[in-house]
C-alpha cells in the first residue's frame, strides 16, 4: 500500500485495508511518502515495488497530490500486480470479459447481488455515475450477467424517468441522499456506493436511506453496506494476484 500526503479519508481506507490484510493473514508493508514527493519519486517507489518477488499486489491510494499524474502512476504498475484493477490492461480485460481482477468497489456490488440471490439476467440496471473506478465497470460487470444496463450521470436529462424503471439500482454519483424515494421503482434492490461525510461529521450514502427504505426491496445502509465488501474483493483480488504471480496462470 502506497500513500501520499495526508488526506484524512485515505488515511483511514488504507489502516481498514492494513487491518484486512493481518486479519487475513496477508503480508502487507506500508509506503506513507511526504505530500512533497515527486512524480519520479512514486515511480522509483513502484518500479522497485514491481520487482519485489515477496509483494503480490500494489496498491496507489487515490488521490495523489494534484503535483503527480494519477494516469502515469496507474500505468507504471504492473498488471499482474494491479489489486485495484485501475491499470488499462486489466480495464481491457474487463470490457472484454475475461479478467483476472475487478476493481473492488463494483466486485463487492456483484458479490452483494449474488449472494443475496438476486437474479442480474434480463433485469432493468441502472447505475447512476460514470466514474472509471466504479460506474464504468459495475455497468460492464451487470452487463456480463445479462442485465439491461444504462448508465446515468450529470448531463442526464429527466433522471428520475431512468431510476424508476431500474429492478437494480445503483448510486455512485458522491452527492448526499441524491436519490429519494420518490426515484425509486417499488420493490427495487437499491444499492448504495456513496460514502459522504455530512458537516456533522455523520457519514452517509447518495440515497436518502429513509425515503428510499420505504419503496425499495432491498437496500443497503451507508456505512456497513457496500464498503466492508471493497475490502473483501480487495483481499480476493490480493490472493488472485499472489496466484498469477507464482503460477503465472492467468485466466
Ligand atoms: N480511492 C478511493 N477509492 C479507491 C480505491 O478503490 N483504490 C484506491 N487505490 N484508491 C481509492
Amino acid at each position: 500500500m502506497v500513500i501520499v500526503g495526508d488526506d484524512p479519508a485515505s488515511r483511514i481506507y488504507v489502516n481498514n485495508k492494513k487491518k484486512a490484510c493481518a486479519e487475513c493473514g496477508i503480508y502487507s508493508e506500508e509506503y506513507a511518502l511526504p505530500e512533497s514527493t515527486t512524480q519520479e519519486e512514486l515511480l522509483e517507489l513502484i518500479d522497485r515495488l514491481n520487482k519485489k518477488s515477496d509483494i503480490s499486489g500494489i496498491l496507489v491510494q487515490l488521490p495523489v497530490p494534484e503535483h503527480i499524474d494519477e494516469t502515469t502512476i496507474i500505468n507504471a504498475i504492473n498488471p499482474n500486480k494491479d489489486v485495484d484493477a485501475f491499470h488499462p490492461v486489466n480495464v481491457g480485460k474487463i470490457m472484454v470479459g475475461n479478467f483476472d481482477f475487478v476493481p473492488c468497489t463494483p466486485a463487492g456490488v456483484m458479490e452483494l447481488i449474488n449472494e443475496s440471490g438476486i437474479d442480474v439476467s434480463g433485469k432493468e440496471c441502472v447505475v447512476v455515475g460514470r466514474s472509471n473506478i466504479v460506474g464504468k465497470p459495475q455497468a460492464m460487470l451487470l452487463l456480463h450477467k445479462n442485465g439491461t444496463v444504462t448508465i446515468c450521470h450529470s448531463r442526464t436529462k429527466d433522471l428520475a424517468s431512468h431510476t424508476k424503471n431500474a429492478d437494480i439500482l445503483v448510486a455512485a454519483v458522491g452527492i448526499p441522499k441524491f436519490i429519494t424515494g420518490d426515484m425509486i421503482k417499488p420493490g427495487a434492490v437499491v444499492i448504495d456506493v456513496g460514502i459522504n461525510r455530512l458537516e456533522n461529521k455523520k457519514l452517509c450514502g447518495d440515497v436518502d436511506f429513509d425515503s428510499a427504505e420505504k419503496i425499495a426491496g432491498a437496500i443497503t445502509p451507508v456505512p456497513g453496506g457496500v464498503g466492508p465488501m471493497t475490502i473483501a474483493m480487495l483481499m480476493k483480488n490480493t490472493v488472485r494476484a499472489a496466484v498469477i504471480n507464482r503460477t503465472g496462470k492467468q485466466s
